[in-house]
């Protein structure tokens, strides 16, 4: 069978694919999936079937995985998978339940932040509820005027991870571990020499140099550009969906879902990626 990428909006950002067996991928599909996630940003990868170590392996190609900071949201015997659910055992939480529901680009508030994430759906919402938006940073930046990004180009800003948990609190070693990090305002991409906002509404504390009140009102007036319509793709689940989105070009927001009613249970992979610059 071969691998059909279909992207879902008029200037290609994210795109589905249909067609591919992620258990085992030959490198010519493997050089597909690849050139099609840099090109779109964000795929969908339809109907798959995978166990926690398939969808290591696959995840690996990519480069190596990180081992998320909250050890106790990490599946058993796999501590490459975070466990996005809100299935409980013994009235507790397997994993986290309300993972990234603010925009967001995965482990921001690290020195090598994530490449890209591979989020495996096992169970989704039976009334189609629980979407995750996303927003195409590299167009969010192309359209704003060139004064504007040759001025925004000059900034960084200071990400952070957020301390305070709704469902599980962070031990004194996990908050050591996340003190935050300068990052460029516009970062490059490394592989396509795209430049692209770096932001994130709750990781992203401040934009140094500036005036606090000043630099509240930038980073309100760009995360409002950068969620219009125009930049972002709402990704509706289905159960055997493997999503593959960039943090380099790109951010994220899970919808909420009635978890009184309903099961949204999800493996995620995290690949490292480089400095930002
Ligand atoms: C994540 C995340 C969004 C979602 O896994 O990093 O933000 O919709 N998930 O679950
Ligand atoms: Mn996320």
């Amino acid at each position: 069978m071969t691998i059909d990428v279909r992207p879902k909006t008029d200037r290609g950002f994210f795109a589905e694919i249909y067609g591919a067996n992620l258990k085992d991928c030959s490198d010519a599909d493997f050089a597909i999936i690849k050139d099609a996630h840099l090109s779109h940003g964000v795929i969908a990868i339809r109907d798959q079937d995978l166990t926690p170590a398939q969808q290591i392996s696959f995840s690996k190609r990519f480069g190596p995985l990180s081992i998320h900071v909250l050890e106790e949201q990490l599946l058993a015997g796999h501590p490459e998978i975070l466990l996005v659910t809100n299935k409980k055992e013994n009235g507790r939480f397997l994993g986290i339940p309300d993972l990234g529901r603010k925009w967001h680009t995965d482990q921001s508030y690290e020195e090598r932040p994530a490449l890209g994430s591979l989020l495996y759906a096992l169970e989704v919402p039976e009334d189609g509820s629980g979407d995750t938006w996303f927003a195409d940073m590299t167009a969010a930046y192309e359209a704003l005027p060139a004064e504007e990004r040759r001025r925004l180009d000059e900034f960084e800003a200071e990400h952070r991870y957020d301390h305070k948990h709704k469902n599980f609190e962070l031990s004194d070693n996990q908050i050591d571990r996340l003190p935050g990090v300068l990052h460029p305002l516009v970062r490059t991409h490394p592989e396509t020499g795209r430049k692209a906002l770096y932001l994130g509404v709750q990781l992203v504390k401040r934009i140094v140099g500036l005036a606090a009140d000043e630099s509240d009102r930038l980073l309100a007036d760009l995360h409002t550009h950068c969620t219009k319509p125009e930049f972002v793709y709402c990704h509706k689940w289905r159960k055997g969906d493997l999503v593959f989105w960039d943090n380099r070009c790109t951010m994220h927001a899970a919808q909420p879902y009635d978890d009184t009613r309903f099961t949204r249970h999800m493996h995620r992979t995290t690949v490292i990626g480089d400095q930002p610059c």
